[in-house]
């Protein structure tokens, strides 16, 4: 979700097989600059390999370029890896949230497994539960949120969303990113 001059990027925390259980406290959102984090829901054994590959192709950038990647620059790196595997894909959807290294302007985006970009100026959303999160973040959002009332808005459009979704939920984590610091924060949520 974007904010005032902030983002917010936040999952939940459930790794499952189907409807069988597998972990609880799995992440899927990894910092990969300062200010910019990237979210992957989906196969499990891809978010690894995607998270890896992901972290190594910013560092490389910023080793040759001699500065730090841009949000944006970043989303289209993920398109192309995912559609360079365009007839055998990896299994993830990514979400990019991050302000830009200079201008500080907010960015989000997701993309699907073949790495088609929806650039978004509110809220964009991945997963099982994008039904449910759809509907929350549509009622909640608001424009200009300030990093608190965005946490709070994140917050609940997600535990509400994945409260109605029998495979996602088991806790949940947010980030917000501001052009200071990073808030994470950790989410109790309901485990049935
Ligand atoms: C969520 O997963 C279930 C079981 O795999 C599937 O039936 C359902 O279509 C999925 N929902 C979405 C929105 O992808």
């Amino acid at each position: 979700m974007v904010g005032k001059n902030c983002v917010a990027i936040a999952s939940d925390t459930r790794l499952g097989a189907q409807a069988m259980t597998v972990d609880m406290n799995f992440p899927k959102i990894f910092p990969m600059t300062d200010h910019t984090m990237i979210g992957l829901a989906g196969l499990a054994t891809d978010v690894l390999t995607l998270r890896d590959q992901f972290k190594y192709k910013v560092k490389m950038y910023h080793l040759k370029e001699d500065r730090v990647m841009a949000p944006r620059t970043l989303a289209h790196v993920v398109s192309s890896t995912l559609y360079e595997k365009r007839f055998g894909p990896y299994f993830v959807e990514p979400i990019v949230a991050g302000l830009d290294p200079r201008t500080h302007e907010p960015f989000i985006c997701c993309t699907d497994t073949i790495g088609c970009i929806d650039f978004a100026k509110d809220f964009v959303v991945v997963g099982n539960a994008t039904e449910n999160l759809y509907g929350m973040c549509e009622g909640l959002w608001e424009p200009n949120l300030e990093p608190e009332d965005l946490f709070e808005t994140i917050s609940q459009a997600l535990l509400n969303a994945v409260d109605r979704n029998a495979l996602a939920g088991w806790g949940a984590v947010v980030h917000v990113i501001t052009p200071e610091r990073v808030i994470t924060r950790n989410l109790k949520a309901r485990c049935d």
